[in-house]
């Protein structure tokens, strides 16, 4: 049975051409089992008419903010209450902005923020105002606060024009909508994540490490227990206690942490590479503390086994995301990274100037992968870590879903 069963949705169309798949969305989600209510705007009205929603969701359709007739069916503020859902399909760059801006200049602006219950977008336009910064700026705010963001698919646009913002279609927009009342995105998948440093020993007092806390790793462990993922967090050396939930590896070098993952990677769905694993580690260990006879001292390093690259070319990889810290042409870099790695995903983020990223509370990340870079502006690394779990679970589900399941296997 769909979690759409008994569920109110409130519909919102705003006017792009996708406006015509509407009636499809409404007969989906009652399909479903849903009860839908659909808003429009002005707009929407030159594309679709109220009729044909009203026929098809069986309910009378709002289209104005203070419409006698329609508030005497249900008032706004109660619609906005009576919603489990609000879905917003299509989403135009001009609502998506609206939203953004907290206007409340119509009904489907209003009810948005009038409501308690979580609000999903759709959008879809021409591809050149899908890519405009202006339009990725406004879904970062919104992804920020939570809203959910299904799409674009990419494809031939009404325009003529060949590129990302056509609206999914309807039964992969009941789909998404359905997960989110899954009691957990990421239930029954089992995600191994690394995290904090490595320590590289020299002789028994000394090694080698880097500034990393921990603090983004053991976030997003404790972000995708949250979700209902099993979770497996292999950690360097930090001073941070095991999330509710996760169970811990405790590691010290690099090659434990290899050994490690690669004994629990078999049966894990998505593995998440967070840790600052050091690249290179002495080559010999001074089973002795070494003592300053000279002036100068020198250490041979060799290479330290890449643990994510290695994950990646496993004959049957899980959704394999890697970190990647940088301090200049970020975008960039992450890309080359993801092919070089043969990673699905990067999460990329600057560091060096600014006072985000390593030791910090806060952080913000650039998502890479085949399609769209994604912003996750700068938030705690909590939130950060809920809105980067929430990224990885859509696409590991819309990955498995498209081939040989490994969820269904077992
Ligand atoms: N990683 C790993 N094993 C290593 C090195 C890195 O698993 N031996 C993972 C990290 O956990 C992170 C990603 O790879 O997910 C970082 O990639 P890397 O190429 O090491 O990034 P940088 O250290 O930034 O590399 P470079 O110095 O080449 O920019």
């Amino acid at each position: 049975m769909s979690s759409l069963n008994q569920k109110n949705v409130l519909l919102g169309v705003t006017g792009g051409i996708a406006a015509y798949k509407s009636p499809d969305v409404v007969r989906r989600l009652r399909d479903a089992g849903a009860a839908v209510r659909v808003a429009m705007t002005a707009n929407a009205g030159h594309f679709i008419t109220a009729l044909t929603l009203q026929a098809v969701s069986d309910q009378a359709v709002y289209r104005k903010l203070l419409d006698a007739d329609s508030e005497s069916t249900m008032g706004h503020i109660e619609l906005a209450r009576w919603a489990d859902v609000v879905l917003v399909a299509p989403a135009t760059a001009d609502f998506l902005a609206r939203l953004a801006h907290g206007l409340a200049d119509d009904i489907l602006t209003t009810l948005c923020l009038a409501t308690e219950a979580p609000v999903a977008v759709a959008p879809a336009m021409n591809q050149q105002m899908w890519q405009h910064p202006a339009s990725q700026e406004n879904l970062a705010t919104l992804r920020a606060r939570g809203v959910s963001v299904f799409g674009p698919a990419e494809g031939s646009q009404a325009c003529g024009e060949v590129g990302p913002g056509r609206m999914l279609e309807a039964a992969d927009l009941a789909e998404r909508l359905s997960a989110l009342f899954e009691s957990g995105a990421l239930d029954k998948v089992k995600v191994v994540i690394t995290a904090g440093p490595t320590h590289e020993a020299i002789d028994p007092v000394r090694n080698i490490t880097n500034r990393s806390s921990g603090k983004m790793g053991y976030a997003v462990a404790r972000a995708a227990a949250e979700s209902g993922a099993e979770v497996v967090l292999v950690s360097g050396p930090t001073y941070l206690s095991c999330p509710r939930g996760v169970r811990r590896i405790a590691v010290t070098s690099a090659a434990e942490m290899h050994a490690a993952v690669l004994r629990e990677i078999a049966d894990a769905d998505v593995f998440v590479g967070v840790a600052a694993v050091a690249d290179y580690r002495p080559e010999k260990f001074h089973p002795q503390k070494i003592k300053k006879h000279s002036d100068r001292l020198t250490l041979e390093l060799v290479r330290n086994p890449d643990i994510l690259a290695a994950v990646a070319a496993l004959d049957n990889p899980p959704y394999t995301v890697g970190f990647a810290a940088e301090t200049h042409n970020v975008e960039k870099l992450a890309r080359e990274k993801l092919l070089k790695k043969g990673v699905d995903m990067i999460a990329a983020n600057q560091v060096g100037d600014i006072d985000i990223g390593l030791e910090s509370d806060e952080n913000a990340l650039t998502l890479i992968d085949r399609g769209d870079a994604v912003s996750l502006p700068r938030m705690n690394k909590d939130k950060l870590a809920r809105a980067l779990v929430a990224e990885i679970a859509n696409r590991y589900c819309a990955k498995s879903r498209s081939k040989n399941p490994r969820r269904a296997r077992r």
